[in-house]
This record gives C-alpha cells, structure tokens and sequence, in this order.
C-alpha cells in the first residue's frame, strides 16, 4: 500500500500543517477573500448575533465580522491545530477583548451546545467534510429556531487543475438537499460572480 505523504496538496487544503499548510493558509487568505467577503455582508448579520464559523482557515471571515458588525459573540472552529493558531494571531484583539473565541473541533461533532447559535457558516469546506449529512445535523444542532446556516462554495467557470465545473455544481446540489433534509426551510442559492469563478451560498433557517 503506497502511504499519502502529508505535504499532499490536497491533505493540505483539507488539514493544513507544517511549513507546506503555512503556506497553504496564506494562499486560502489570499485566493478566499473576495469570497469571504461576499459571504458575510450577504449573512446581513444582525447586531447582538452569535456567530459560529466552521473551518475558517487563516481566519480572515472571522476578522471581517468582528470589524464590519455589531454580532456580540463570534466563535470559529477548525481541525487544524495550525490554522487554529494563525486565526488566532490574526484576531488577538477581538479575541482578547472576550467578543471572539477559537476552538480546535470537528464539524463531525462539535462541543459547541445545542440552540447556542443565530447563524452558522463554513466557505470552502462542506465539500472536505468526510460526513456530509452528519455535519448539516451538527450545525443544525447547535442553531437556534429561525437560526440559519450558510454552505458557501466556490464554482470554477471553467474547469482548473484541483476542481471541475460539474463536481463543484454537484457539491452544491449535494449541500441543497442534505440542508432539506435535515428539516431546514426557505432554502435559497444565491450565487456571486468573482470574475473567474462563483460563489455559490446555500442558505437555509432552523424552523
Ligand atoms: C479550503 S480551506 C478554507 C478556509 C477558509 N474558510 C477560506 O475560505 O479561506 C478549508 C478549511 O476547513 C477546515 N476543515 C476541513 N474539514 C474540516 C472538518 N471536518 N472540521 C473542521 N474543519 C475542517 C480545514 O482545516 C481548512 O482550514
């Protein structure tokens, strides 16, 4: 059986660490802005809201809602203990002030309470969860009734290297379904053009 190195490209998107995820992290800060962008001022969060960020990367989503709005409680998780650590360094102040927190934990089961959350998102990670439906349930979970989740995915225009047109439209088809049937309502897709690709948000409410 032939071992997969760690430095994979692929495992390092998944699960960034060492030198290889260092640089892997600050590439997602880079290539990932304009779509964390669009994806937080489209969440339109309400001032006093709690926040849930599942698999922030280098954190940047996290940085914007702390500078953009008024949300009260701001808490990240990730799997990476290496992203972990430069989320926080890229947030000491929100952290610091109480306002933000960030936790190693895995969308498979998180520690986080149930009904803790007005909103709960993830960017450009729903596709890398190795259980889908299990992950839609936890965030289902720990949303409050009339809470809503965002799956935010990236769509290529064209096929790259690393991703197809068709498998990323199936992703998104895949996340539309499982948000339905984990019993969420008024789902919507609304999509973003950022020139060479899509961002597509699928967004649903915990009756
Ligand atoms: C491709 S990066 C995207 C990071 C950031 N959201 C962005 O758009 O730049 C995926 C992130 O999700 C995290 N991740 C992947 N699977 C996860 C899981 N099962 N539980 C928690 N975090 C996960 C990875 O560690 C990584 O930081």
């Amino acid at each position: 059986m032939t071992r997969k190195e760690p430095s994979d490209t692929v495992d390092q998107a998944v699960k960034p660490s060492g030198p290889i995820g260092r640089v892997m992290g600050f590439l997602m800060g880079r290539m990932n802005s304009a779509q964390n962008r669009v994806t937080v001022r489209a969440l339109e969060i309400p001032d006093g809201a709690s926040i849930l960020e599942i698999g922030f990367g280098p954190g940047r989503g996290l940085a914007q809602i702390a500078a953009e709005t008024k949300a009260a409680q701001i808490d990240g998780i990730d799997h990476s203990a290496l992203m972990v650590d430069t989320a926080r360094r890229h947030n000491r102040a929100a952290i610091k002030s109480g306002r933000m927190s960030i936790a190693e934990d895995d969308i498979g089961h998180l520690k986080a309470a149930n009904n803790t959350y007005d909103i709960c998102f993830a960017v450009n990670n729903f596709q890398q969860w190795p259980y889908q439906a299990q992950g839609i349930a936890e965030m289902e979970r720990v949303l409050k009734p009339g809470g809503r989740a965002c799956l935010s995915i990236r769509v290529p225009k064209r096929d790259t290297g690393i991703e197809t047109v068709q498998h990323t439209r199936k992703t998104v088809s895949c996340a539309d379904d499982l948000l339905e049937k984990a019993g969420f309502r008024d789902i919507e897709t609304i999509e973003h053009d950022l020139g060479q690709r899509f961002a597509v948000l699928i967004i649903g409410t915990k009756p």
